[in-house]
């Protein structure tokens, strides 16, 4: 593979994001990472992302792409090499092998087992250069692993949609569809890169819903994420959430710390549910981010997207800031961090 013009650390870095994004989701236990080599006049020669656990990390997919055109040139890295032998051995070794001259990456590894990549390739006499599109990276393909490494617990998004007034069911419970096709094809693709996928017995109950990710033409997708029903009554045998689309989980509790202990081999979970078990999770801390797909339309009525959230005073209001503002079709795409 060849490109004809050099390109900037950062451009290759975005390239880089990119890759990392479509491995999202099919890396666990390893981080969606993504590689741009570039070869001595700085031309792209092989780009990868991190393979399935046990194959391949992102560096070596991508050196194995640029052959001999690596020598003597760059690898622009969405994460610190890695230095330890796990299921394959360090990158480290394969960057030094490959005659690598610079390498440059974004975010440094927070796990100890595989950190000091960086000092070791310094040692050996290559340029490192640190810190590049540093946050497109931590808030982007990264950023549910890091959570999960600083915290030890799963990150949950808690997505819905709602109406321009924050209703999201009509009088009468109905809510499919508040949001346009462009918005939920959005979210299926959300999904299909998710390890989880989080509600409560209501919308189940109400909805039907079949909680799976597919594509535009209504086939799955290749990965689906488990499907996790929280309460304590019985859902029906037939409930579409218990078909054979992907696996499901009923976790019999009202509590968020709970849900986020059964879920603690995962890293990346939808909160789907409706206003009850948001309420929870909120009222819980637990809540990571929010992604709310609005829709221009209004509806009224008693059924708000989130219930009480445990604050009784305007003083009190639980306090988020705005990360991100897309447009999804004629919907607005919201999305939220803890402040
Ligand atoms: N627009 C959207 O994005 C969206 C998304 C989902 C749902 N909805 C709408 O929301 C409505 C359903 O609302 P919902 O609130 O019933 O759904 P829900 O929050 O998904 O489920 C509520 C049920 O979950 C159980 N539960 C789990 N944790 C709980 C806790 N900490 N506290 C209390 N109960 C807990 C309870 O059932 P048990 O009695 O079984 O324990 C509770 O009745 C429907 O109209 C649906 O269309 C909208």
């Amino acid at each position: 593979m060849s490109a004809q013009a050099a390109i900037s650390h950062d451009a290759a870095m975005r390239l880089a994001v990119e890759h990392a994004d479509l491995v999202k989701g099919a890396t666990y236990p390893n981080p969606p990472v993504g590689a741009v080599i570039l070869d001595r006049e700085g031309r792209v020669v092989g780009v990868g992302g991190t393979g399935p656990a046990g194959s391949a990390h992102a560096e070596v997919v991508a050196l194995r792409r640029a052959g001999n055109l690596a020598t003597g040139g760059t690898a622009v890295v969405t994460l610190e090499p890695c230095n330890h032998h796990g299921k394959t051995p360090p990158c480290v070794d394969a960057l030094l092998d490959a005659g690598i001259a610079t390498v440059v990456y974004a975010v440094a590894d927070p796990n100890p087992l595989a950190a000091g990549g960086a000092a070791r390739l310094a040692a050996a006499g290559v340029r490192v250069v640190d810190n590049v599109e540093a946050d497109l990276v931590a808030t982007g393909p990264l950023r549910e692993w890091l959570h999960k490494q600083r915290t030890g617990l799963p990150h949950v998004t808690w997505k819905y949609a709602t109406s321009i007034d924050g209703r999201s069911a009509a009088a009468d419970g109905s809510s499919q569809w508040i949001t346009s096709e462009a918005a939920r094809a959005d979210l299926h693709r959300r999904r299909a890169a998710a390890d989880a996928i989080v509600v409560g017995t209501g919308t189940v109950l109400a909805d039907d819903p079949t909680l799976t990710a597919r594509l535009a033409d209504g086939t799955l997708a290749d990965r689906q994420p488990l499907r996790v029903v929280v309460g304590k009554r019985e859902i029906p045998s037939e409930a579409n959430v218990l078909n054979d689309d992907s696996h499901t989980m009923v976790i019999r509790t009202h509590d968020p710390a709970e849900v986020l202990k059964a879920l603690s081999d995962r890293t990346d979970v939808l909160l789907e549910g409706g206003p009850t078990v948001a309420g929870a999770f909120l009222r819980a801390g637990a809540i990571d981010r929010i992604l709310a797909y609005v829709a221009p339309i209004l509806l009224g009525g008693p059924i708000t997207a989130v219930d009480d959230v445990g604050v009784p005073s305007i003083a009190r209001a639980l306090k988020w800031r705005f990360d991100g503002v897309e447009r999804v079709g004629p919907d607005l795409l919201l999305s939220l961090v803890p402040r």
